[in-house]
């Protein structure tokens, strides 16, 4: 079998199927998710928070992600892999974001990148493009200016709307494969949706998306408390606390280990 390739996001729009993106971070959940038909697959620079601990994604570097990175490609048999260039690898020019590219196609073997930002960004996306690397764009409440909006905000309400709009036609004009869509009206989505031709990712921007993406811990119910545009499929987080409780509880009895994970 052969990886999901820009091609077939591209030919999902046009038959009008919606799909599924989910983070990975390592290489055992990509082999779960790659096995259970997830096509798309972000090494997103939220490992800042769910894998290194920090409470923002801005201080991760380029070095941190791109073990990651090659992990989940060596996890994955089937899923395009699209890694999240990180904060302060892009910004300054086009040259430094098809370095940074460059290092994740060639170190770790993703088959893309993401990038966040509309118009101050378009440089880099024709660079990268033009360099055959695939470009997946980032609008709306972009992590890594969380500092410039003032928090974690809803975008693009009322004039800043159209500017977003602007942007999305943009980045599918200087060659962008797909747009990531965070924390947007729904109503302006669905507009900038129908607008483009390439296929907008939705998170916390309504059902009119043409695919929709969760960080894994928060659809798995790890995270303590996710964001409302989430929705908990599972619930790690007390799974995960009853398991090493029984396991804490066996040790101490001596009930584990048991004859049968015993060498005679
Ligand atoms: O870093 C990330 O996980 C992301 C997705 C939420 C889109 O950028
Ligand atoms: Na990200």
């Amino acid at each position: 079998g052969r990886r999901v390739t820009v091609r077939d996001v591209s030919a999902a729009k046009v038959r009008g199927e919606k799909w599924p993106m989910v983070t990975a971070y390592d290489a055992m959940t990509a082999r779960v998710f790659d096995e259970a038909g997830i096509p798309v697959m972000l090494v997103g620079d939220s490992a800042a928070m769910v894998v290194y601990g920090y409470d923002s994604t801005l201080p991760v570097s380029v070095d941190d992600l791109i073990p990651l990175s090659a992990a989940v490609v060596r996890g994955s048999r089937r899923a395009m892999v699209v890694a999240d260039l990180p904060f302060g690898s892009y910004q300054s020019s086009a040259e430094q974001a098809l370095t940074s590219a460059t290092r994740f196609m060639k170190e770790a073997g993703v088959h893309a990148v993401k990038l966040e930002g509309g118009h101050r960004v378009l440089r880099q996306v024709e660079a990268l493009v033009s360099a055959g690397i695939p470009v997946m764009a980032h609008l709306g409440l972009t992590p890594q200016s969380v500092n410039a909006f003032g928090g974690y905000r809803v975008q693009g309400r009322g004039q800043a709307g159209d500017e977003l709009m602007a942007d999305a036609k943009a980045l599918e004009h200087a060659g962008a494969f797909a747009v990531v869509l965070e924390c947007v009206p729904a109503d302006l989505a669905e507009r900038i949706t129908t607008s483009l031709t390439i296929p907008t990712i939705g998170i916390g921007a309504g059902p009119s998306c043409d695919a929709q993406v969760l960080v894994w811990q928060d659809l798995m119910g790890l995270t303590p408390r996710p964001a409302k545009f989430v929705k908990q499929y599972s619930n790690l987080a007390s799974q995960m606390t009853d398991a090493v409780q029984n396991f804490a509880a066996e040790v101490a009895s001596g009930a584990f280990p048991a004859p049968e994970h015993v060498y005679q």
